[in-house]
């Protein structure tokens, strides 16, 4: 299959890029490299030791999409590029939705134009709101997103329905991923935030090799077993096979799938297993509650294991060990 791979520089996107080569797809990645940098291609080229055909073309620009169309018979889409920082989307609401969703429907518009209809989009548990239950399952349906980025993914997670709704012969897949985190076991592609992080795994990392002091941890008074919030941490690798599940059993019509281990990890579980699978010390304080979090969510995945074959393969220590491994070799 030719897959194009919107946003295939990034964080899930290289990731996703290396499991597409192993399965010998074709890869095109569009990136404008906003938020990764020119030399993941390299690494791609180097962990896969294929060529990868890369267009520096930004999704807003309707005509620099266009071209791809043009210049490459493509199957089937992937769907990753737009902002993601949640912080950011509440100071720069317009931004976000300028950019997500123009994207979005220029991609769409063009594919439709082009007739490739097969599209694999990724969403977020954002989605789910705050359902007054801990465990997600996707019947749960969509609620009001805390942050403007959520609410893109809402807003576009309609879009598509409106979309099939339209023309069914459409095959849409939307992948709403828990937290994603880990790092490829080579060391050489990872996550790289901008700035001071605000997501826990890259804080952790930058507490851990000197680079910032303290990590502060948002509460240990909620009602868990102790005390501190609890998410489903998802390793990139696995996030990554998901997608190419996903393509490989992409049935007719519209579908959700959660893609998460289906186990929740406490703040502290996370921080004491980081240190001791890797035997360094992240020295942190417990400070006041982070607005806008919940206690503890995470995700029933049993549909993505029943309809496609997957589930999570990798442990918590091996999220540890491989950001680790990653943070060391990038330092
Ligand atoms: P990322 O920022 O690392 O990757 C996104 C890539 O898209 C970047 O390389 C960026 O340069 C590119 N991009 C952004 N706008 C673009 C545009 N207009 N044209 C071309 N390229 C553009 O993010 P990620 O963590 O890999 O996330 C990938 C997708 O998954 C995003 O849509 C994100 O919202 C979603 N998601 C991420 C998480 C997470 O925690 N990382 C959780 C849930 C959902
Ligand atoms: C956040 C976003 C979510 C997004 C996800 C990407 C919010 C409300 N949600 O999820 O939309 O999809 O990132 O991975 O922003 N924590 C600390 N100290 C820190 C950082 C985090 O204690 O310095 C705690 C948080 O309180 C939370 C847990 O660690 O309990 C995970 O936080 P984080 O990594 O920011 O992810 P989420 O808030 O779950």
């Amino acid at each position: 299959m030719k897959i194009l791979v919107t946003g295939g520089l990034g964080f899930i996107g290289s990731h996703t890029v290396v499991e597409l080569l192993k399965e010998n797809n074709e890869v095109i990645i569009v990136d404008n490299l906003y938020n990764s940098k020119i030399e993941v291609l390299e690494k791609l080229e180097k962990i896969t030791g294929k060529k990868i055909k890369f267009y520096k073309y930004d999704l807003v620009n309707k005509e620099e999409i266009e071209k791809i169309f043009k210049e490459n018979e493509i199957d089937s889409v992937i769907h990753f590029a737009g902002y993601k920082a949640v912080g950011e989307s509440v100071k720069k609401p317009l931004m976000y939705y300028s950019n997500n969703l123009i994207s979005t429907i220029n991609l769409l518009e063009t594919m439709n134009k082009y007739n490739v209809k097969k599209i694999v989009f990724s969403s977020s548990a954002t989605v789910y709101g705050n359902p007054g239950v801990v465990k997600y399952t996707e019947e749960l349906g969509r609620k009001d997103a805390s942050s403007p980025y959520g609410t893109t993914k809402c807003m576009i997670e309609k879009i598509l329905e409106d979309l099939y709704a339209s023309d069914n012969s459409w095959n849409i897949t939307i992948l709403r991923y828990f937290n994603p985190v880990g790092a490829h076991e080579s060391g050489l592609i990872g996550e790289e935030p901008n700035g001071i992080p605000n997501n826990l795994m890259p804080y952790v990392m930058k507490v851990a090799s000197g680079k910032l002091e303290t990590l502060s941890i948002f509460g240990n008074d909620y009602p868990t077993p102790d005390g501190t919030g609890i998410r489903d941490y998802i390793h990139v690798v696995d996030l990554a096979k998901g997608h190419v599940k996903a393509l490989e059993k992409i049935k007719e019509g519209l579908n959700y799938y959660n893609l998460g281990s289906g186990k929740g990890i406490s703040v502290l579980e996370l921080v004491n297993t980081f240190e001791k699978i890797n035997n360094v010390k992240v020295n942190y304080k417990i400070v006041g509650r982070r607005e806008g979090d919940l206690a503890e969510y995470y995700a029933d995945a049993t549909k993505a294991l029943n309809e496609l074959n997957w589930k999570t393969e990798k442990t918590l220590e091996d999220i540890c060990k491989d950001s680790w491994n990653y943070e060391k070799n990038n330092k």
